[in-house]
């Protein structure tokens, strides 16, 4: 039987979030993007383990051990979107469905921010949606799955 779980990653200073630039990021804090996942992930009875981390080793141990119990992965892999193959790397060997999150809107902001490492990889990508790209994120892949 598949998974009913969901693996949510969010990268580098992530766990500022609320407060960390919210004229770019918004007030909306990790803890309530993470609790409005599990509310949206319930929907279709799938349960969240919500990871993050400012090491780029310990995203990938995550990512890593979704092979075991995880129907999908949810990432946001912050500035390691734009500079980590090993990340990417670790997405592919899962093989699982993944949908990338983004905050803002990478391709209107700076050069470096425009490519992501981890895009070749997923299967959606959402950007500058805000909070609700998570919610996206999660209504896609409970479909994905079911499917
Ligand atoms: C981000 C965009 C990245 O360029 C940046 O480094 C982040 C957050 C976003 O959600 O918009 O930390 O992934």
């Amino acid at each position: 039987m598949t998974a009913r779980r969901l693996l949510l990653v969010n990268g580098p200073n992530l766990n500022l979030l609320g407060t960390r630039q919210p004229e770019v990021y918004g007030s909306t804090t990790l803890a309530q993007i993470e609790a409005r996942v599990r509310e949206v992930a319930a929907e279709s009875s799938l349960e969240v383990r919500a990871v993050q981390s400012n090491h780029e080793g310990e995203l990938i141990d995550a990512i890593q051990s979704a092979r075991e119990d995880c129907a999908a992965i949810v990432i946001n892999p912050a500035a390691y979107s734009h500079t980590s193959v090993a990340i990417a790397d670790a997405l592919r060997s899962v093989d699982l469905p993944v949908a990338e999150v983004h905050l803002s809107n990478i391709h209107a902001r700076e050069e470096f921010r425009h490519h992501s490492y981890v895009s070749a990889v997923a299967d959606m990508v959402v950007a500058g949606a805000g909070p609700f790209g998570y919610e996206m994120a999660v209504r896609y892949l409970a479909g994905r799955i079911a499917r």
